[in-house]
């Protein structure tokens, strides 16, 4: 295994390249299940979790290969099963159950199991293509699950679920009538799919709202499409410059889809303009203690909530940090800790007290979020600190080191021995 080391304590200066969305681009190409034929992807990041699902979809019959673009045919899919093997190491699996559904009439997708954030179950994923019709099963830890014809119906999430929306917005695409989501996930990675699953001839109306209309057709045909800029990674990266008195230029960059970042660091005090798709962000002289929650979209997002609180780790004052969407989110608190941080937990709620400077060590990459934390909370630090397990960043950074170098930061990598 591989660990990261930063020198800390320097200012980043300098443009950072944002790379396509890790969320967007896995449920296209679990979409390129719903219709046979060669599907081009442009933009898509070179990660983990897309080699993850890469395998997945070989697994069951597709062909594909990355080189300026993703290409991938799915005309011979011969076995829509999704192993316990691949699917514990990315729940993002479960999204190829509504395609596979909807196209080959039944599933056996291994159930993801726990995760280091929360428990996570799918259960609003399988009562939503109950209602479609869809007969579930369980067994031996898989989703077992057949369907003549999925039948258009209401569905209301009693709780928003991201790749909940996603998986029944791709099962009501083929299904027969309409289909209303009500209480819909918002984000933009939503919106993105609704547009490639109409450019492949689907009918849904209302993506980005708590209400998405799907009309079903008989059957969807094969398209092109080019992944949004990934918001998370540019968050991540705004911080960077925040936390290290930096200035720096990110691109290319949707403001709309980081409105709640936007403002909370600039309550912190940083100075950001947005001007044709380029985010320039420049670090405040004092880090001012601001609260936080999170929520779904257009609210803060959870994914930015580790990050957030290595920042305040530094401000002037009491930062209160409340997590809303996950039970689990804060397993980078103990690890910040040994950095220097003063935090304390109540509930879903960390007490983050600033202080003067945080001091390098060595500490450990619980999962992917909180890896960026410690990354950010290293670029501040003085001295050394090393970070083991970094294969939880190599799910959804592309070429972090790289892209920090550029900037002036002293990362590197270096094999684990232990
Ligand atoms: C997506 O996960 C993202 N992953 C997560 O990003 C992100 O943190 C999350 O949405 C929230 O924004 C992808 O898009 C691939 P949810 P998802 O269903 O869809 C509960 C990252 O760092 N719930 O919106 O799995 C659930 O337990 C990852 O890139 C149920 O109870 O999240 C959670 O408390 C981490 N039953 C809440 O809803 C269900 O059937 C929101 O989960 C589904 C969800």
């Amino acid at each position: 295994m591989d660990k990261l080391m930063i020198e800390g304590g320097i200012a980043l200066r300098g443009h950072i390249p944002i790379s396509g969305a890790k969320n967007a681009a896995l449920p296209l190409l679990a979409a390129s299940l719903i219709a046979p034929g060669e599907h081009t992807l442009v933009n898509v990041p070179r990660l983990r979790d897309i080699r993850t699902m890469q395998r997945l979809l070989e697994h069951m019959g597709a062909e594909s290969q990355q080189d300026e673009h993703f290409h991938i045919d799915t005309s011979r899919i011969h076995t829509p099963e999704a192993p316990y093997e691949l699917v514990k190491t990315m729940r993002a699996s479960v999204l190829v159950l509504g395609p596979l559904v909807a196209r080959f009439q039944h599933a056996k997708v291994s159930l993801p199991g726990g995760c280091a954030i929360g428990a996570r179950p799918i259960n609003l994923h399988l009562e939503g293509l109950e209602r479609m019709g869809a007969e579930i099963q369980l067994q031996h830890g898989y989703v077992m699950a057949k369907a003549k014809r999925l039948q258009g119906t209401t569905i209301t999430f009693d709780q928003i679920t991201v790749t909940g929306t996603e998986n029944l917005m791709m099962a009501a695409s083929l299904a027969d009538g309409v289909t209303v989501l009500e209480n819909a996930a918002r984000e933009p990675e939503v919106i993105a799919l609704a547009e490639y699953l109409n450019e492949m001839g689907a009918h849904i109306r209302g993506a980005g709202t708590p209400q998405i209309t799907i009309e079903g057709v008989p059957n969807l045909s094969p398209g092109t499409h080019t992944v949004i800029p990934d918001r998370i990674e540019t968050g991540t990266y705004m911080i960077a410059a925040a936390i290290t008195g930096g200035h720096l230029t990110l691109s290319p960059c949707h403001p709309e889809h980081l409105e709640a970042v936007i403002s909370k660091l600039e309550g912190t005090g940083a100075t950001i303009c947005v001007n044709d798709g380029t985010l320039e962000i420049q670090a405040a002289s004092a880090i001012r203690s601001v609260d936080v929650k999170t929520w779904p979209f257009p609210g803060f997002p959870t994914d930015m909530q580790a990050q957030f609180m290595s920042l305040m780790a530094l401000g002037d004052g009491v930062s209160l940090i409340t997590e809303q969407i996950f039970e689990n989110r804060f397993m980078h608190v103990l690890e910040l800790r040994r950095l220097g941080a003063d935090i304390n937990l109540d509930g879903r709620t960390a007490v983050v007290r600033g202080v003067e400077s945080l001091s390098g060590a060595p500490v450990m990459a619980t999962d992917l979020r909180a890896s960026a934390s410690l990354v950010l909370a290293g670029l501040a630090a003085d001295g050394l600190t090393e970070i083991r397990r970094i294969y939880h960043l190599d799910r959804g950074y592309e070429t972090i080191e790289q892209k920090l170098t550029a900037v002036g930061a002293r990362i590197w990598r270096e094999r684990d021995q232990d």
